[in-house]
């Protein structure tokens, strides 16, 4: 009797410390499975040109048919349209960012459909920076509310367009009452020139025209971050940060890393030297400011995916930032998901 108590608890000790140890759901590698893509993009009725690789013209598919395969024997859930959305059902869920968040919002809506294709769907653009896909059957709105900086920028006179780091007046106004809310911002941190689409830049009431970039958006991001913990209710409101989605760029200038790719990278050792500044930065700020944001740490698993850009088939001459639709985004929706219905850990026992 004893021996057998002392046995159980042995066990569960020893499976809890594997666990703990080694399921780390966003470390692992690709893998071909046929099962893949998770939807048809021509049968996605909200489907954008600039993603639709295979409409474009893209020649190869394996990239559509690789699943993400964590290490240490964890598994992402299968993603249950149905069941996202019985257990969502009267709840709004909305992607906040720049065009990353566009791809991994429709990416989220085509998976929703492929799940219920005969649903009642209606589509609305309340202003020309939130568009709103409604599953009516479940009263379960997905939400996408543009915004670059999640700061803002305001036209100030006698300067112009003013990048205020400290102040998030336009977005607080939209995020209150969300029951999810996904947020990103990177890409236009380090925007110059004719695409930076600010002037000035506003810090504790100092009005300058340039900062470090990366100081800025380390700023920016505190300033998001307290808002969250001030401002959102947990009990109700579910908080993610999408993490920092990687280019294939050479160099960040226009070249074509990412053109001809048909393979994921598969180098376990690739990591370490190319983790990108701004993924320090973001996961500091969420340590330090709001332990109740949850960060989808999608940028590794994202970079071995060279092989999952529009390339020369989106709607730019090379498009190494996006990601091809079916494709990438949706493993991001499915870690989404996984970490919405358990526990990690508790996938490997
Ligand atoms: C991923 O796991 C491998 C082996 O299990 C390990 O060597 C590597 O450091 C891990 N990488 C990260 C980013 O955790
Ligand atoms: C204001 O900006 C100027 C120019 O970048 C800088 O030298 C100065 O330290 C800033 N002052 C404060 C209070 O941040
Ligand atoms: C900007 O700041 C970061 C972090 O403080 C630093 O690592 C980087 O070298 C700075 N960049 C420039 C161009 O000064
Ligand atoms: C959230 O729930 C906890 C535990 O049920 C409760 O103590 C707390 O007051 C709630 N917070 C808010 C803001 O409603
Ligand atoms: C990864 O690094 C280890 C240690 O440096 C090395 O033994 C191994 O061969 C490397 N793996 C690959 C695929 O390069």
């Amino acid at each position: 009797m004893y021996r057998f108590f002392f046995l159980v608890v042995f066990a569960v000790v020893v499976v809890f410390i594997d666990a703990s140890k080694s399921c780390n759901l966003y470390n692992g590698s690709w893998v071909l499975d046929e099962s893949y893509p998770l939807y048809d993009s021509w049968r996605c009725p909200f489907m954008s040109k600039e993603f639709d690789c295979q409409k474009n013209g893209r020649p190869d598919r394996s990239y559509l048919e690789y699943r993400w395969r964590p290490n240490g024997g964890c598994q992402v859930s299968r993603f249950d349209g149905v069941d996202f959305l019985e257990k969502w059902r009267g709840k709004k869920i909305m992607f906040v960012g720049d065009s990353l968040s566009l791809n991994q919002w429709l990416s989220f809506n085509c998976m929703l459909h492929a799940a219920v294709p005969d649903s009642q769907i209606s589509k609305t653009h309340p202003n020309a920076d939130l568009t709103v896909i409604t599953f009516q059957d479940y009263e379960v709105s997905i939400i996408l509310h543009h915004s670059l900086f999640l700061v803002d920028v305001v036209k100030e006179a006698g300067y112009g367009r003013v990048l205020k780091l400290d102040s998030i007046e336009k977005g607080k106004k939209v995020w209150i009452g969300m029951d999810m809310l996904i947020f990103n911002t990177w890409h236009w941190w380090s925007r110059t020139g004719n695409t930076q689409p600010w002037d000035f830049v506003e810090h504790k009431g100092n009005i300058t025209k340039d900062m470090n970039r990366t100081e800025a958006f380390s700023i920016a991001l505190s300033t998001w971050a307290t808002w969250v913990n001030t401002h959102v209710d947990f009990n109700k409101t579910k908080v993610f940060f999408q993490g920092i989605s990687p280019t294939h760029y050479r160099g960040e200038k226009a070249g074509s890393a990412c053109l001809s790719q048909t393979r994921p990278i598969n180098d376990e050792n690739y990591t370490s030297t190319h983790q990108p500044l701004a993924m320090t930065v973001v996961k500091n700020t969420i340590r330090k400011i709001s332990k109740q944001v949850e960060l989808l740490d999608i940028t590794f698993l994202s970079q071995l995916r060279r092989d999952g850009h529009p390339s020369q088939y989106g709607s730019f001459p090379m498009d190494c930032s996006h990601w091809c639709l079916a494709g990438v985004p949706d493993t991001w929706n499915q870690l989404l998901y996984s970490s919405l219905i358990t526990d990690l850990c508790n996938q490997s026992l």
